[in-house]
């Protein structure tokens, strides 16, 4: 798998969202990120006009429901071109596989299909005295990345700090998207358990994902450029 950025475009709507792309050179399309905000403010439409721009779209939508739901949603969301899209392991194996079956198309190409193990926004504590999971952090977070593997997905989204256990416990090739990126010099924002794109690399992910730090920049094009060189070269 070629390492590469991801740029999360939590925008409010099409329009700054196209404002923000329209800041990089005709012929760099980044990779991008279209997470729940951004799809029920501009709908389908702005996936389709990304995807005709030439980028690589990750539409993070977390599904979690029956499998049946899932699969047809997948059906959608496959038709639309992407090229990474996501669901919560807690929503079990074989809703995993029904994701799947939805995902694949006739021609038995698919977006890859990556899950969450557990939100950053879980705490060990919350994890096991509101959810009831007495596991622990880890144990869980390996388990569920199992049964990703298992039902026949690519890879989880987990913290630079999990790919090595991702790793370990699913193989090398099993991919890793990890949010939580920070320059050294810059602010943390509300993520806790920050990396840099530098670190990252030497963790082991394959895909960062990065707004605030190029998004909010007051050079966003360069703040890109500077993740690439660290992270990608
Ligand atoms: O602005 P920032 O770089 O913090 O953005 C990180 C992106 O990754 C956001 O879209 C956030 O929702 C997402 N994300 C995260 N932590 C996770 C999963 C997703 O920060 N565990």
């Amino acid at each position: 798998m070629k390492r590469d950025v991801i740029i999360a475009c939590d925008f409010a709507g099409k329009e700054a969202a196209m404002d923000f792309l329209r800041k990089f050179p005709a012929g760099e399309k980044p990779f991008v990120k279209i997470g729940m905000e951004l799809f029920y403010a501009a709908g389908p439409d702005i996936v389709r006009e990304l995807k005709a721009a030439g980028h690589r779209i990750f539409l993070d939508l977390k599904l979690h429901d029956i499998p049946n739901t899932v699969k047809k949603a997948m059906a959608v969301l496959s038709g639309l071109d992407i090229d990474m899209v996501n669901v919560h392991a807690g929503g079990g194996v074989a809703m995993m596989r029904a994701a799947i079956e939805g995902l694949t198309r006739p021609d038995g190409s698919r977006p890859l299909c990556i899950a969450v193990t557990q939100l950053t926004s879980t705490s060990s504590q919350m994890l096991e005295e509101e959810l009831l999971i007495k596991a622990g952090m880890e144990e869980t977070i390996v388990s569920y990345a199992k049964n990703a593997k298992a039902a026949g997905l690519d890879g989880v989204v987990c913290s630079p700090r999990e790919a090595g256990l991702v790793k370990g416990a699913c193989g090398g090739d099993f991919i890793t998207v990890t949010p939580g990126i920070r320059f050294a010099d810059a602010a943390k924002d509300d993520q806790v358990r920050i990396t840099t794109p530098a670190q990252a690399r030497v963790l082991g992910s394959d895909f960062i994902v990065v707004g605030r730090p190029i998004t909010a920049a007051t050079d966003p094009v360069d703040s890109y450029h500077r993740c690439i060189k660290d992270f990608v070269i």
